[in-house]
């Protein structure tokens, strides 16, 4: 049975991923590792072994992996692309040498390790449709550029020193449990918040501009199958392209308004985010992912916008 350490266990994938590993018999030990500036709720506390553990402390890493004999590390901590921008060396010293620390204690203590990088790897260089497994990375966000190194060195300790990593490119991730961490991504979030509570939303993203997508339980899905999976039929580490469909704002409100005649959208197009989401594909080609482990998405677009209205609406207008 694996026992799992995920570092940024209190943001939006940990938090559910986290709950998904310890309701899942194939996993033992689920220790949630998240920052004191960043707690975690409730549920999480109260289902099993939550330590703060700061990506940047390699020695506080090998400790709780010692503790708990884990032989599997999430490492979910980053600072996403929009907060990226303005936090550059933050984002730097985060995602690569936080990721350094985690590998170095994965050589050390002999764990696997899966490490997201997204569909900022790419740039207006790439080719935009059906993007390519094997393509150009050459990205202008600082964001980018840590997930393109992040992957290099990943597949650099699989060849030196046999370090079992893997990863996945996710594009933009849609959840209802926790909102978003600053990403360029986040507008087809927030405009669900909007619609339920019956407020027009001001989109940052122009009409037009196409970004790949996934649902939460699709991405949990990908971060479990991927490390399950026979090592022998992965030709690729990091990191697969997945997908679960692609859209421009324009199409998520016209999803909306087919559930709520009144929802009303306006643009307030935020340049920095527009910048970002110009510079990412509109369509990822997935099918390594698929052909190599299996990848298989389970929610598109109409059952995404089903699921997040009926989750906030039950939540109510007013908690949110
Ligand atoms: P998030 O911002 O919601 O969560 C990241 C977590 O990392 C936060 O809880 C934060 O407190 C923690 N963190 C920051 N600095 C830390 C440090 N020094 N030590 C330990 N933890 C620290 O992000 P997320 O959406 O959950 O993303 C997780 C991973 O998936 C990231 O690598 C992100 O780039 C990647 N990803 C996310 C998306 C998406 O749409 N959510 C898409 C592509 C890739
Ligand atoms: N959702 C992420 C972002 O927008 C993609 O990596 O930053």
């Amino acid at each position: 049975m694996k026992n799992v350490l995920v570092i940024g266990a209190a943001g939006q994938i940990g938090t559910e991923l986290v709950a998904t590993l310890r309701a899942d018999d194939r996993f033992g030990t689920i220790v949630a590792g998240h920052t004191t500036r960043t707690p975690l709720p409730d549920s999480l506390l109260q289902s099993g072994p939550c330590e703060c553990v700061d990506i940047l402390d390699a020695r506080r890493i090998a400790e709780v992996v010692k503790t708990y004999n884990v032989d599997t590390i999430y490492n979910l901590a980053a600072l996403l692309s929009a907060t990226a921008e303005s936090k550059p060396l933050a984002a730097w010293n985060v995602g690569v040498n936080g990721l350094i620390n985690t590998l170095e204690v994965a050589r050390e203590l002999g764990c696997a390790v899966f490490t997201p990088s997204s569909i900022g790897v790419f740039g207006p260089e790439t080719p935009a449709v059906m993007t390519p497994q094997d393509t150009v990375c050459r990205p202008k966000t600082v964001y980018g550029i840590t997930k393109v190194t992040g992957e290099l060195l990943s597949d650099y300790y699989f060849h030196k020193y046999g370090v079992d990593t893997r990863s996945v490119r996710y594009p933009g991730l849609i959840s209802h449990e926790t909102p978003p961490g600053g990403g360029t991504t986040d507008y087809a979030v927030e405009i669900f918040y909007s619609a339920v509570k019956g407020e027009t939303y001001a989109c940052p993203i122009a009409a037009g501009t196409f970004m790949d997508m996934a649902f939460m339980s699709d991405a949990i899905d990908a971060a479990v199958n991927l490390m399950l999976a026979d090592p022998q039929r992965l030709k690729h580490r990091n990191s697969f392209n997945v997908t679960a469909m692609s859209f421009d704002p324009e199409m998520l409100a016209a999803e909306i308004r087919k559930r709520k005649p009144d929802f009303s959208m306006r643009y307030a197009v935020d340049p920095l985010r527009q910048s970002i989401a110009s510079s990412w594909p509109d369509a990822m080609d997935d099918s390594c992912a698929r052909e190599e482990w299996g990848w298989q998405p389970k929610i598109g677009l109409s059952e995404m916008v089903d699921i997040m209205l009926s989750a906030l609406e039950k939540k109510g207008a007013g908690a949110l």
